[in-house]
């Protein structure tokens, strides 16, 4: 029994689509799922269920992705769209981050007593911009290297004012969450599209598109809820960081240029726990 995790999976395409349905099934594993699995909710759905018959249990988050709205499509947009997003998913046994924290029940690593897996929708506020860059010119800075995430046209914030002002109403609600409902000596396994801290976001090809990719809010985020390992995507960079005794784990697969197909899918399911 192992909790694997994996993101980005980008089901609009067809080479990724046909990747998943050869997937074999894992019937004792978790599976995580860190967002960006597809832009429209049907394709989102059909995949989680999917993924639900094929694991023991599946943890999802949204990743910006999801979230994209386009006006030529009748779908809703904003928080109602996280809210029908939400709604759906749970009919499907998957687990999303408006409910309860599930507690890992497989074989735990050493040291640790008791497992928590928080999945967190924490969205960005720009603040992985570099010091000198000032927030209203944030666009503008990235535009001149067409850095300039679609979140800007597609990810709209209704009925917050502004992107920022939901991360931060994501931010207070996470942090009661994690403080109230995790009992104390638990180490956890945070999960969030978005990666937690600015120094694992490593985009040299698109250097400019990092405020798109998190908050500093969170920087400490691994310490304070005794994180085992922070589990993100949203990069497209697969990789493993250490900060103090916590792993982050960049658990992407990507568009079809970014991953191997011979390896398939079952290739880039990434061990958090096993
Ligand atoms: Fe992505
Ligand atoms: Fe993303």
């Amino acid at each position: 029994m192992r909790l694997l995790a994996i993101s980005d999976l980008h089901l609009a395409s067809s080479i990724n689509r046909a990747a998943l349905d050869a997937l074999p099934t894992h019937p004792e594993d978790w599976l995580i799922v860190a967002g960006d699995v597809a832009e429209r909710l049907e394709t989102v759905s059909e995949a989680l269920d999917f993924l639900a018959q094929r694991f023991a249990k599946v943890i999802w988050v949204p990743g910006n992705h999801e979230l994209w709205a386009r006006p030529s499509l009748d779908e809703p947009a904003g928080v109602a769209r996280y809210g029908a997003l939400v709604d759906r998913i749970r009919t499907l046994g998957v687990v999303t981050p408006e409910d309860p924290f599930p507690v890992w029940p497989g074989p735990l690593p050493e040291g640790v007593a008791r497992l928590v897996i928080a999945p967190l929708f924490l969205l960005y506020d720009y603040s992985f911009r570099p010091d000198d860059v000032p927030i209203d010119r944030v666009v503008e800075w990235a535009e001149e290297t067409h850095n300039v995430c679609s979140d800007e046209l597609l990810l709209s914030p209704a009925p917050y004012g502004s992107r920022i002002e939901w991360c931060h109403a994501r931010l207070a609600e996470a942090e009661r969450r994690l403080t109230d409902e995790i009992p104390s000596g638990s180490h956890t396994v945070l999960v969030n599209h978005w990666p937690l801290r600015r120094d694992v976001v490593r985009i040299p090809r698109v250097p400019r598109f990092t405020p798109w990719c998190g908050t500093v809010l969170t920087e400490d985020w691994h310490i304070r809820f005794s994180a085992y390992a922070a589990v993100s995507g949203h990069l497209h960079t697969r990789r493993t960081d250490m900060r103090g005794a916590t792993r982050f784990e960049e658990v992407s697969l990507g568009y079809p240029r970014q991953w191997e197909h011979g390896r398939g899918i079952v290739g880039y399911l990434r061990e958090i726990v096993g």
